[in-house]
């Protein structure tokens, strides 16, 4: 058995959901096992294990529609504490913004203060410059060996 790397996606254009669709494809040809998770509430999600988060950035720095509801429990003074979590966030924006990939940026701090741990840095992907699929492509291509490295949840 390999592991289940859950994907949740933060999007409000459909944009982030593509580029979740595309990495969900690398690593099930990599034999991992994989679950979409489009909207993501925080309490259909295991708390342990590993998730990968696709999050844009929108408004003026806050979460994508579809990751609203999984800001107001994380962002709650008293948000539940993760320790047996594994996670890695790729965050989706676009650089003309001041608060380039924020809504990336706080899920990744926010994830680390409730004592998950970040499995690789976070990659944060210009939608104005960048080619979005290839930088994916190759922040899971390094990450590989790091995910197959855990047990099965
Ligand atoms: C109304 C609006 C506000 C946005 N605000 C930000 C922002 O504050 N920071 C940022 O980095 N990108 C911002 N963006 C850029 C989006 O993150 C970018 O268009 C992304 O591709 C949207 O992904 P999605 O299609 O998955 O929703 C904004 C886009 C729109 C349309």
């Amino acid at each position: 058995m390999t592991n289940t790397i859950h994907l949740l996606v933060g999007t409000t254009s459909g944009n982030t959901e593509a580029l979740a669709d595309h990495v969900q494809a690398i690593l099930e040809s990599h034999d991992f096992n994989t679950e979409m998770h489009y909207e993501p509430t925080f309490d259909s999600l295991p708390t342990s294990g590993i998730w990968l988060i696709f999050l844009a950035t929108h408004g003026a720095g806050d979460y994508a529609d579809s990751m609203l509801d999984f800001y107001d429990v994380i962002a709650q003074a008293d948000a539940p504490q993760l320790p047996d979590l594994k996670y890695a966030v790729c965050a989706i924006g676009e650089s003309c913004y001041d608060t380039f990939c924020a809504a990336g940026r706080h899920c990744d701090d926010q994830l680390t203060n409730l004592r998950a741990s970040r499995l690789f840095e976070r990659l944060e992907i210009d939608m104005m410059e960048d080619d979005p699929e290839e930088k994916a492509s190759q922040w899971i291509a390094q990450s590989i060996d790091k995910l197959r490295s855990y047990p099965q949840q």
